[in-house]
């Protein structure tokens, strides 16, 4: 598929897996919405695809607020005219032992995990109805699919994205809107170290092979109803 002039939004893209997507998607020939809340990382998202002679903006956004959310999906339509794909992938993590588990990190956990891909999804899907078009990803994680010991929080939260896919994956198909998870294991990132430390990140995937993964699914011909792709490395 050509996905030269196509308009991608994605969350969470100032560093790790997003940043990888949003880099691989614009290789690709897609004009890019770099979306988190560290200006810094962002921009230098946005400059690098622009140096390469690609198009991208870097838009300051938290995911858990509406108003935000609503202001950065008109933003995008106004600068690029448009939003072909949603990559929703801005995510949160901090694992505990239920009866250690602090009750703002649940909070925090299921407004990035869950309410941040539902106000990005409603906004972008009210668009892509109007258009007969669109291609929505969610980033869930194998813990989306088993949980573990340290993962309750973070899993509820998963689990919660795989059912919610479900779902906008069943309305999206009378609008020719299509809606896919995908379910990393262990990734090398910002997220992965903080929750592990001491791990040896050379030992588990690289951001750039969960891109790979996106960039297969996009490039599915409209007909295939591949919905998920689990891709879990777990440690044994
Ligand atoms: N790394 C893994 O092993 C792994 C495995 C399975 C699934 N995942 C999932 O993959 C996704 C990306 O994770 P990662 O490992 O690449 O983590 P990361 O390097 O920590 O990146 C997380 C991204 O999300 C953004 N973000 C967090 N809270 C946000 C908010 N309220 N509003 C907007 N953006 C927000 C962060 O930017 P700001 O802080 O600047 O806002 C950052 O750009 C997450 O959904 C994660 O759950 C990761």
């Amino acid at each position: 598929m050509n996905l030269k002039g196509q308009v991608a939004i994605v969350t969470g893209g100032g560093r790790g897996i997003g940043r990888a997507t949003a880099l691989a998607l614009a290789e690709s020939g897609v004009s890019i919405a770099v979306v988190a809340r560290t200006e810094s990382e962002i921009e230098a998202v946005a400059r690098s695809i622009v140096d390469k002679c690609g198009h991208a903006i870097a838009v300051k956004t938290d995911v858990t607020k509406e108003d935000q959310v609503e202001a950065m999906v008109q933003k995008v339509i106004d600068h690029f005219g448009k939003v072909d794909i949603l990559i929703n992938n801005a995510g949160y993590a901090k694992h505990a032992y239920i009866h250690e588990v602090d009750t703002d990190v649940w909070n925090t956990t299921m407004n990035v995990n869950l309410t941040g891909v539902m106000f990005c999804t409603r906004a972008v899907f009210r668009h892509m109805m109007k258009r007969k078009s669109g291609y929505i990803i969610n980033i869930s994680s194998g813990a989306g699919k088993r949980g573990s010991y340290k993962y309750s929080v973070y899993s509820t939260s998963k689990f919660g994205v795989m059912g919610f896919t479900e779902c906008v994956a069943a309305e999206g198909i009378q609008h020719d809107i299509k809606v896919s998870v995908i379910c990393p294991g262990p990734v090398a990132t910002r997220m992965r170290a903080s929750n592990h430390p001491g791990e040896d990140p050379t030992g588990i995937m690289q951001a750039r092979d969960i891109a790979d993964v996106a960039l297969f699914l996009i490039n599915q011909p409209k007909r295939a109803y591949i919905r998920e792709v689990a891709v879990s490395i777990f440690p044994t």
